[in-house]
């Protein structure tokens, strides 16, 4: 069965289905406003979440389907210590798919593993949001009319945006993509997404300390709040909060065709003087994420008893007693879920679930 748990679950003959559906779905609508009618969506929320809970919500009505669901975990069996292998469980005998965010990381895979309806991660912590990256997709397809060959700025908290973590993954799937990072000391991009994903799978990037100097060669400027509640010390995150906000001024220096990005909310990182600005694209962007998830969703209950359409066949994991994962958000460190680890390239053992390094 296939879920949507990492950007990388998706092939690249998925990935184009989906978004090939998206436009489909934008053009037709109402070819596709009762496809899904009689089947339920449970979305699971134990984070807040404003767009992306009510954009899988909006999706799943415009299918004609039914949603069912919780928004604060303190509803829920959760506040009576159910874990979350447990509400999968329970909630695979309502809904024929499930959309879940989690402030753990690795929680959604863990729930996967157990699960008889397809999962879709909706953000897990600092580490992954690939319903965001197809949101990120569509619309970049939508405003520049290709993805192949873009030069993309991400600008802000690399460290903890799992949403900029995500889409440098799926973008590995495309050619020519060049990647520039914008972020201070504190919130550059992880090392296991350079080495991993960029250096592995072939993505150019390179670091710079300004917006300015890099504004002119950007087809697409990803902004990014920076991420409080991740931060877990006060002191560190007021000395980064305002480090690159983008104004009218700035914007005067990019290409006539460049795309802003941003998941949203933002704080203060883009002026409101900038959304009058044709190529702000970000609530045209938050539009696309319902279609995208409406394809999406579709796919997924397309796929479910399909078995070229399961997992991608990954590497083993490696079970090693005297090792354990560090990281105090992780769902081995969280819930009983097993310390196991998987080896890259160059030797390193990661978390099998949060990704960090282990060794
Ligand atoms: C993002 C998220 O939740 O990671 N928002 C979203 O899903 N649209 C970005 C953020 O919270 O800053």
């Amino acid at each position: 069965m296939k879920h949507l748990i990492d950007p990388m679950d998706l092939s690249k003959e998925e990935l184009d289905q989906i978004i090939t559906l998206a436009e489909d779905i934008i053009a037709h609508r109402e070819k596709y406003q009762d496809s899904q009618r009689y089947k339920k969506l449970s979305t699971l929320f134990y984070e807040p979440s404003t767009r992306t809970r009510l954009s899988f919500t909006s999706a799943m009505m415009e299918l004609g389907g039914n949603v069912l669901g919780f928004s604060d975990a303190k509803s829920s069996s959760v506040s009576k210590g159910e874990t979350v292998q447990d509400t999968v469980r329970v909630v695979g005998c309502f809904a024929d798919v499930i959309a879940m965010r989690h402030h753990i990381e690795g929680a959604q895979l863990y729930a996967s593993e157990v699960s008889r309806v397809p999962i879709i991660n909706a953000g897990d912590g600092s580490h992954s949001h690939p319903t965001q990256t197809l949101t990120d997709l569509l619309t970049i397809k939508r405003e520049l009319g290709h993805i192949d060959g873009i030069t993309i700025g991400f600008c802000g908290d690399l460290k903890f945006g799992r949403t900029v973590h995500s889409l440098i993954k799926a973008l590995s799937r495309f050619k020519d993509i060049k990647v520039v990072l914008i972020a201070p000391d504190e919130l550059k991009l992880p090392d296991y997404i350079k080495q991993d994903v960029c250096d592995k799978l072939g993505i150019s990037y390179k670091e710079v300390q300004t917006m300015e100097e890099v504004m002119p060669e950007l087809d697409v400027l990803y902004m990014t709040r920076v991420q409080q509640e991740r931060f877990l010390d006060q002191d560190e995150f007021d000395r980064v909060k305002d480090s690159f906000v983008l104004d009218c001024a700035k914007m005067a220096l990019a290409k006539e065709k460049m795309a802003v990005l941003h998941p949203l909310p933002r704080v203060n990182e883009i002026l409101t003087e900038v959304d009058a600005d044709p190529r702000a694209a970000y609530f045209r962007q938050v539009e696309n994420g319902k279609f995208v998830r409406m394809a999406l969703i579709t796919k997924l209950l397309e796929w479910k008893d399909d078995p070229s359409h399961g997992m991608p066949e990954g590497e083993e994991p490696v079970y090693d007693a005297t090792l354990r994962c560090t990281n105090a958000k992780c769902i081995c460190n969280n819930e009983h879920a097993p310390h196991k680890f998987r080896r890259s390239d160059n030797g390193t053992l990661r978390c099998w679930y949060c990704d960090s390094k282990i060794k």
